[in-house]
Parts: C-alpha cells; structure tokens; sequence
C-alpha cells in the first residue's frame, strides 16, 4: 500500500489525502501537503480523528501555529457557554476570507470536526485563484490595480440588521482595511481578495463598487469553483486562506456542533 495518495475531489478545487496518522504526525509529507493545498485550495483527511495534541502537532508540521484558544485550539462553535465570541461567528455563515481587516490574512486554517449539527454546517470553499485564472483578460486588467476596504461591521450587519449600541461598539474597534483586489503572489500566481467584510471598491462611486463587488462575488462561487465538504465525525479539512473565500451552510445555535480549529500565521504580504 502506498504511504500517502492523493484524489481530487472537484477539477478546479480540493483534494482528499489518504495516508496513515503515522505518517502525517511524522512530517515526511509535509512539504507535499503544502503544496497540494496551495495548489487545490482545500485537502481533506476524511476520518482521521486526531485528537487535540496530534492536532496542534500535525499543525507544527505545516507552519507557525497562531497561539488562539487553549493550546492552538480554538472551539468554533455557536455555543456561548463553549465561546463567548460565539454571536460574532455567525458571520461565518456568509462568504469570507478569515482576518481581511488585519494587516495580512492567516496562512490556512485545519478544522476538525468534533460534533456534527443534525442539519446544515456543511462548509463550502471557492478557489479564488481559479476565479482570477478564468476571468476575461480585460476585466484581469480593469481590476488590476482596484482597492477594496474590508470592514468587520459589513459582514455582522447581514447577521444583525438591528444590532445594539453595543454590538455596533464591538465592530467599530476593528478598523477598516484596504487590501488590494487581486494578490500578486510570491509564486507569480494571482488570487482575488473578496468576502463578505467588503464595504466599497476605494476610490469609486459607492453604488458602482458594490456592484462590481457583487458581480464578482457571483463569479468567484460558480459551481466549477467551489467544493461543499459534507462532515463525517473526525474529518479534518484544511483551507489554504490566502486562495480560498469560505462560508459555513447555517445550522442551530443549539445544534452543539463543535469544530477545533488551528491557524496558522500568514507568510506573505497581501500585495
Ligand atoms: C472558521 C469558519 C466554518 C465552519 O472557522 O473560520 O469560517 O464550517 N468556519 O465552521
Ligand atoms: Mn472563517
């Protein structure tokens, strides 16, 4: 038997790994594994129930861990008692980009699934290097050197169409970010930068911006992009955040599904 095989799962986006919890806690594979995932967006290791220490360990294979939750653990969960940023993370729930509001966005994020929703939690992914790739070349060119300004407070506003003093306080100690609209990246290959935390296309009239946010939001989670991850307990999915927008399919606060979650530090400059 081989020690490690790869089968995509979609042509355009991500890729199931089958290999040992040996040989993935061994770091052999890692420098594959990386490079599958930033060439397919999304890999999957369906059924391979680490539990929290393997986790952070497999982690350390891959990259610098963000030290978030307990032990680079952190409960992504709707479960106030289970985290008390829970109201914030249904934002989730529409697609984005983890951290656009911080100087860089985080490299990738592992999501291990603890305990399933009875309805809904499946998690969709959209390879937004793909989206840039089949975009027209006129539009690659009037897009080319766009400025789109991210705020938390736009995405929370889809949640919370009546939110509190409080809650409109909690957003606004975020502030705004610019980042461009396509990422020129280290490796030459260029991704587009979307997500529900964009407010407005810098420098152009709001209501056209909004619309070319939208048209190409609409572009980017074409089928042919996007993959839905349908959990099984102890799946672990990793998502490479600097190609791929994601969103989670709304399930029940009360649902008591429960994802362990481990980041890891972004590499390179949004330029
Ligand atoms: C996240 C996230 C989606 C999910 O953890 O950043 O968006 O399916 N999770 O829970
Ligand atoms: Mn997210």
């Amino acid at each position: 038997m081989k020690d490690i095989e790869f089968i995509d799962l979609s042509p355009r986006i991500a890729t199931e790994i089958r290999v040992s919890q040996e040989t993935l806690l061994s770091g052999r594979r890692a420098q594959e594994i990386r490079a599958q995932l930033e060439q397919r967006g999304v890999v999957v290791f369906k059924q391979i129930h680490l539990d929290d220490e393997q986790q952070v360990a497999f982690a350390g294979t891959l990259g610098e861990i963000i030290p978030q939750g307990n032990k680079g653990i952190y409960k992504v969960t709707l479960d106030k008692k289970e985290n008390d940023r829970a109201d914030y993370l249904r934002g989730a729930f529409y697609w984005h980009i983890d951290g656009t509001t911080d100087d860089v966005p985080t490299r990738a994020s592992l999501l291990n699934a603890r305990r399933l929703s009875p309805t809904g939690g499946q998690t969709e992914f959209a390879n937004t290097y793909a989206a840039f790739d089949d975009l027209p070349e006129s539009e690659k060119k009037a897009i080319s050197k766009l400025k789109i300004v991210h705020h938390v407070e736009t995405i929370q506003r889809k949640i919370y169409d009546a939110p509190t003093p409080e809650q409109e306080a909690s957003w606004k100690r975020y502030p705004p970010k610019a980042h461009p609209l396509v990422w020129n990246h280290q490796s030459g290959r260029k991704s587009l930068v979307l997500g529900s935390t964009s407010s407005h296309v810098e420098g152009m009239d709001p209501e056209a911006g909004r619309r070319l946010i939208e048209e190409l939001t609409a572009w980017a989670t074409q089928p042919q992009f996007v993959y839905q991850h349908q959990w099984t307990l102890g799946d672990l999915l990793i998502w490479d955040n600097t190609g791929t927008m994601h969103r989670v399919v709304p399930y029940p606060l009360d649902s008591g599904r429960m994802m362990h979650r481990t980041t890891l530090v972004a590499e390179e400059a949004l330029v």
